[in-house]
């Protein structure tokens, strides 16, 4: 591969916190390195469009501590056509961008792997709050998410306890119960529903009302929003409204609906998605300058480390059951495996967490 001289960095798809320590790291390795680094306005966007600035040390200064996306971040239907590809690629010839350094999620993955077929060298950094790629331990934005629904349930406690209400709270997390998981078990939920475990909604009921028979007041039920029901039409229809309502009808209970939204994803990231962030930002910038491209920069117990993004995608796929046919073809028996093992690993987490949040719910 030809010498590094200029690097782009974007963020793309939902914004999350710690972007902004990630785009830092890249700009200041980058610059260590002897590398230019510029940034690219709103995603995928600022490519077709040539939305582009200068980021120098000096320009990533003081981001570090907030949340979002200085670079903004944008969804780009022109880019998933092929002149919309085609106009991101002659920006980068013009602005003589050897390499493009792109944090988002999957679908951010999905165009880094479209620009590195293409020619433009392209390594991803993971960023987003659901920690739903599979092929990586977290993703940058998880923890602070998880302290802002912490925070929140904190708030909702004290008012729920005052008036024996029973609270239920959505939060985001897309296919993927991670957020509500983990945050239910902090913050002592008498009841999580994730779209991973199948629930039983009578148990729920019943443990609600032994709880509130065994004098318990206020308690919090968490749901993530990738749990539907379908209604009498055969539409779908969020579960944790569904759930708000049953716990009313079957015992009179007072019952409160939350979602939290995109709260979630906003404010000062926490010192763990900064480190973490920094420390793919300098991984990702460190690779580039080996030559290396059509990564994605993961931790994997504990290190951060990079794997191929078509075969982290699929991987994904995999764990999710949406592969499509002919997904697994190119890869050899032992790298099919290595996906398997990265699924059970999800699952194993998934089912131990679930088990724990059940164990002290009641
Ligand atoms: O992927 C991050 C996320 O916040 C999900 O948790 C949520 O489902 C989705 O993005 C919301 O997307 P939008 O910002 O487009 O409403």
């Amino acid at each position: 591969m030809a010498e590094i001289k200029r690097i782009a960095v974007l963020s793309s798809g939902g914004d999350a916190p710690g972007m902004n320590a990630a785009i830092r790291a890249v700009a200041r390795k980058a610059n260590k390195l002897g590398i230019e680094a510029v940034g690219v306005i709103g995603g995928y966007k600022g490519l077709v469009y040539e939305n582009l600035i200068s980021l120098t040390s000096g320009a990533v200064s003081n981001i570090i501590n907030r949340g979002g996306t200085a670079l903004y971040t944008d969804r780009c239907l022109e880019f998933v056509t092929e002149e919309g590809m085609q106009r991101a690629i002659d920006t980068c010839k013009r602005n003589k961008i050897d390499a493009i350094v792109a944090i988002g999620g999957d679908g951010t993955f999905r165009g880094a792997t479209d620009l590195a077929v293409r020619g433009i060298p392209t390594i991803g950094v993971t960023g987003t709050i659901d920690n739903d790629i599979t092929a990586t331990d977290y993703t940058v934005g998880f923890d602070t998410a998880m302290n802002t629904v912490l925070e929140l349930v904190d708030k909702l406690r004290d008012t729920c306890e005052s008036h024996a209400r029973i609270n239920i709270i959505e939060v985001m997390g897309r296919h993927c119960g991670q957020i509500a998981l983990c945050a239910g078990i902090a913050s002592g939920a008498i009841a999580t529903v994730i779209p991973e475990v199948p629930f039983d909604e009578q148990e729920i009921l019943e443990r609600i009302k032994a709880a509130r028979d065994g004098g318990k007041r206020g308690m919090i039920v968490m749901v993530s929003e990738g749990v539907f029901v379908k209604d009498e039409n055969g539409n779908d229809v969020p579960y944790a409204e569904v759930l708000t309502e049953k716990i009313k009808s079957a015992y009179g209970y007072d019952a409160k609906f939350v979602r939290p939204a995109h709260i979630v994803r906003g404010g000062v990231p926490t010192l763990r998605d900064r480190l973490t962030a920094t420390k793919m930002g300098v991984h990702a910038m460190e690779l580039i300058s080996e030559g290396k491209s059509n990564l994605v920069v993961i931790e994997n117990d504990g290190k951060i480390e990079s794997l191929d993004i078509v075969f982290a995608l699929t991987a994904d796929r995999l764990y999710k059951g949406t592969l499509k046919e002919g997904d697994l073809d190119k890869f050899s028996a032992e790298e099919i495996a290595a996906m398997e093992a990265i699924a059970d690993k999800r699952r194993a987490e998934i089912a131990e967490l679930y088990a724990i949040a059940n164990d002290v719910a009641l």
